[in-house]
């Protein structure tokens, strides 16, 4: 059975209340279920996890070595800065694909940067939480 990980980065859990104009209404517990939902149906499983920090999410991805078919992953603000991110994901063979809710090209141009889509299997970006989905499709009808 085909195993897949959703991980988001910080700040995501303050998705429902945070800069709901931006963000939307639904939470990260809404998109979790919602995602679990559509990878079951394809007689698949996911595993979700999100932190503020760092250091947590890159373990997370070591971990994902073997253990999983795909990384879903909203990296936050990380997406911007964080070459430990993109060298986690440069060293396991588990394919990433990197979600963004908003549109980050039409926002501040610090945000227009991604460090870590150069070394990415995709990117969604700017589709509301319908991008998390649009990512595990993409991993499911391979
Ligand atoms: C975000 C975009 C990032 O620029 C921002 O720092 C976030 C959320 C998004 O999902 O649109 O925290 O990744």
């Amino acid at each position: 059975m085909k195993r897949y990980l959703l991980l988001n980065g910080p700040n995501l859990n303050r998705l429902g209340q945070r800069e709901p104009d931006v963000y939307g209404s639904e939470t990260l517990t809404d998109i979790e279920q919602s995602l679990t939902e559509l990878v079951e149906s394809y007689g698949c499983k996911l595993a979700s996890h999100q932190s503020n920090h760092e250091g947590k999410l890159i373990d997370w991805i070591h971990e994902a070595e073997g253990n999983y078919d795909g990384i879903i992953f909203n990296p936050g603000a990380y997406t911007h800065t964080s070459i430990a991110l993109r060298d986690a994901i440069s060293s396991v063979s588990v394919p990433v694909i990197e979600v963004h809710i908003s549109n980050v090209y039409k926002r501040e141009s610090f945000r227009h940067t991604s460090l870590l889509a150069p070394v990415c299997f995709g990117q969604v970006v700017g589709l509301g939480s319908k991008g998390y989905k649009l990512a595990a499709l993409a991993f499911l009808q391979e």
